[in-house]
């Protein structure tokens, strides 16, 4: 049988932000290209209950607690990682909250939430990530979840959209150190999927609406993002570096 293009047996990879929403859905597509996942969050019940199911259907997935902002915590989950795996070769730095606000009324307690858990957290998780694969003497991939926030504004959501444009800076600047280590760095730049971080919103009749009014006219499904979560996280991509992809249906491309 031919192999898919996007086959990953043998590594291991680690997904934040797995106890829902896209990090449920790359763990899940990961493990079935043939990884090893390690799926980590902080709602543990949930990654017990995404472990379960990716065993049912063929699958390996080890659920490890995670809080992205906090270091001993990032710490703790590689190494039990290592410990059921060995190193992590494929990490999906995914974990992220938005707090919708008109920028006045951002306090910075709302600031900090957003920024420490998208940004710092990032890092965090990146920088674990790329200093034991370099220790290790392995290749590497890193996709980072950011946004077409990052690359567009839109109101009410300047933190967000801070966060996200920082973290295609930081993937640009690890791609560029971390190269000739064969660790490529690149971030995924989604435009809506109606996902727990915004079904309320998506839910409302002017969310409807917002949808409408843009180029496809509708969310995007999750299923869309396999292939290009996939090309960046398989060696499929392995002369994409430092790029920010959207997936957007043109949404970050739209008339003016
Ligand atoms: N949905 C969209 O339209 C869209 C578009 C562009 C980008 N994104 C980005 O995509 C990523 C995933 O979002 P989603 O749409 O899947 O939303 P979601 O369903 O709300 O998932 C967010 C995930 O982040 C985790 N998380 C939050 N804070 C964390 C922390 N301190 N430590 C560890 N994990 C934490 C949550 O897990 P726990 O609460 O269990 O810790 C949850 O699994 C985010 O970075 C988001 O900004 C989403």
């Amino acid at each position: 049988m031919t192999k898919s293009v996007f086959d990953v047996s043998g590594k291991v990879a680690l997904v934040t932000g797995a106890s829902s929403g896209f990090g449920a859905h790359f763990a899940s597509i990961l493990a079935g290209y043939g990884a090893r996942v390690v799926v980590a969050a902080r709602r543990e019940d949930r990654l017990e209950a995404l472990a379960g199911t990716i065993a049912e259907n063929g699958g390996e997935a080890l659920a490890v607690p995670l809080d992205v902002t906090d270091a001993d915590s990032v710490a703790a989950a590689f190494d039990a990682a290592e410990k059921a795996y060995g190193v992590v070769d494929i990490l999906a730095n995914n974990a992220g909250v938005a707090d919708t606000k008109m920028a006045v009324d951002i306090d910075e307690e709302s600031w900090d939430w957003v920024v420490d858990t998208n940004l710092k957290g990032v890092w965090l998780v990146a920088r674990e990530a790329g200093t034991r694969m370099i220790a290790a003497g392995k290749s590497g991939s890193i996709v980072n979840t950011a946004s077409i926030l990052g690359l567009r504004v839109a109101l009410a959501v300047s933190s967000y959209s801070a966060s996200k444009a920082a973290v295609i800076q930081l993937t640009r600047s690890l791609a560029l150190e971390w190269s000739r280590k064969n660790i490529r760095v690149n971030a995924l730049c989604p435009g809506y999927f109606v996902t727990e971080i915004n079904a309320p919103y998506f839910a409302t009749e002017k969310g409807r609406r917002y949808l409408q009014r843009t180029p496809a006219q509708r969310s995007g499904e999750l299923h869309e993002l396999t292939a290009p979560f996939m090309l960046l996280a398989s060696d499929a991509g392995s002369f994409v570096n430092g790029v920010a992809l959207p997936v957007d249906g043109a949404h970050s491309i739209g008339n003016m």
